[in-house]
């Protein structure tokens, strides 16, 4: 006979879950489901347990289930997670809730069109050897862009940009993603490339305030304001604002003297 204690044990816990539902062309509206609680299940598992028993239409962007083909990026209670990297018990609150990030338009329930991030993809120049190599780098280099490396396009900090997320300035700011992005060439010591009136004028850097919003959402740790944008930020400021540094960056790049436009990078390789 069982004892009371495995009976205990095997008696099935209950949680609440609202996930928004919706689609293009129909208002996001909340639905309520309870879902069987199976010690270290991630959001993404009970959101699967909905699609298996409850409702197959749900739509669910993922694929590794592991953190890292940012496939799955939503919001849980109103932040920016992975549902593959967010715990049920670690969620943060009861009813659990479950939302499709807001910057982006809505295409079904939890996906979202993240295509404009491809798009500005193709405008940012992209790794430009200096030489033919073979490339002598120091540690300290490497470990610079590495972390840049690290990311997985989940688009988590353009959801929580505010820039992009409660204003819609999608002409004006590339995002957080992209500013990672530039960093990692601009910060590569093998690179030559020279980006700076890209990340000046059409990335709108500008358009940052520095709040850090997007580097507490990053699943993957980056330090995008202190690491990435800051750096970007004074490398402009050195070019643009530093009255020596514009009158010499002037005088290299002025097409009446094209004997002198060729390339500097003075200022990208700190
Ligand atoms: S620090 Fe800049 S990029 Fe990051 S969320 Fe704030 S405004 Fe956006
Ligand atoms: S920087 Fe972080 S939050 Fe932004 S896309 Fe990459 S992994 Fe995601
Ligand atoms: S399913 Fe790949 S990051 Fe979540």
């Amino acid at each position: 006979m069982e004892d009371s204690s495995t009976q205990t044990e095997s008696k099935t816990e209950w949680i609440d879950m609202r996930i928004m539902r919706g689609d293009k062309d129909t208002k996001l509206t909340s639905k309520s489901y309870q879902v069987p609680y199976v010690p270290g299940m991630v959001v993404l598992d009970a959101v699967r347990w909905v699609q298996e028993h409850k409702d197959a239409d749900l739509a669910v962007r993922w694929n590794c289930k592991a953190a890292h083909c940012g496939s799955c990026a939503a919001e849980i209670n109103g932040m920016p997670r992975l549902l593959c990297k967010t715990r049920m018990d670690n969620s943060g609150s009861n009813p659990v809730t479950v939302s499709p990030m807001k910057a982006f338009p809505l295409i079904k329930d939890l996906v979202t069109d993240v295509s404009w991030n491809y798009e500005v993809a193709k405008t940012i120049p992209p790794f430009e050897p200096a030489h033919d190599g073979p490339f002598v780098m120091y540690q300290h280099d490497i470990e610079r862009v590495k972390e840049f490396h690290r990311c997985i396009e989940c688009f988590l900090c353009q959801d929580t940009c505010h820039v992009l997320r409660e204003h819609q300035e999608f002409g004006k700011y590339y995002g957080p993603r992209f500013m990672v992005l530039l960093a990692s060439y601009e910060m590569h010591p093998m690179d030559k490339g020279d980006r700076l009136s890209l990340i000046h004028e059409e990335a709108g850097i500008g358009m940052c305030n520095v709040s850090k919003c997007c580097t507490e959402v990053c699943p993957q740790g980056i330090r995008i304001t202190d690491n990435a944008i800051i750096p970007l930020k004074e490398r402009v400021a050195d070019r643009y604002y530093d009255p020596l540094k514009k009158w010499l960056h002037n005088r290299l790049h002025n097409p009446t003297r094209p004997h002198l436009a060729k390339k500097t990078h003075y200022d990208a390789k700190k």
